[in-house]
């Protein structure tokens, strides 16, 4: 069981609850993490998380759940998942295991956001299920050896 995970979320979910809540719900930032906390303070593990608009505050923040005992990471790398080779490479750096979250089915949308540089090396991806996506990777992750 990971006993010590860390949440990312990538640009602009910090907005979630107001941006485009057709799209990506009405749920926000703050209740995905506290109702994370939360479920993983019942497990009795440790649980972090980290928001950032910013592509090398992400890879700084994955860089140091080398050395901090992190030892799964969910991520949600929102636009950076079509664009970030850096990210990925900084997760990969890692060796650590981790899931890929989407709030939205990506590949119902546009063509570009079908491309993830993520997919291939996550232990599992969950698209398109909202914020219950979190849940789950959560409830995979305290699962997980
Ligand atoms: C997203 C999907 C991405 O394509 C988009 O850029 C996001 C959010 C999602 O959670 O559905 O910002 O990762």
């Amino acid at each position: 069981m990971a006993a010590n995970i860390l949440v990312i979320h990538g640009p602009n979910l910090n907005l979630l609850g107001r941006r485009e809540p057709t799209i990506y719900g009405r749920t926000t930032l703050e209740d995905i993490n506290r109702n994370l906390v939360a479920k993983a303070q019942a497990a009795s593990v440790v649980l972090n998380t980290f928001q950032s608009n910013a592509e090398h505050e992400l890879i700084a923040r994955v860089q140091e759940a080398m050395n901090d005992g992190t030892d799964f990471i969910l991520i949600n790398p929102a636009a950076l998942t079509h664009t970030s080779i850096a990210l990925r490479d900084a997760i990969a750096a890692t060796s650590l295991p981790f899931v890929e979250i989407h709030l939205s089915n990506i590949y119902t949308r546009e063509e570009f956001r079908r491309t993830s540089y993520f997919s291939d090396i996550a232990v599992g991806v969950i698209s398109g299920l909202g914020a219950a996506g979190y849940e789950l990777a959560l409830g995979f992750a305290l699962l997980h050896k």
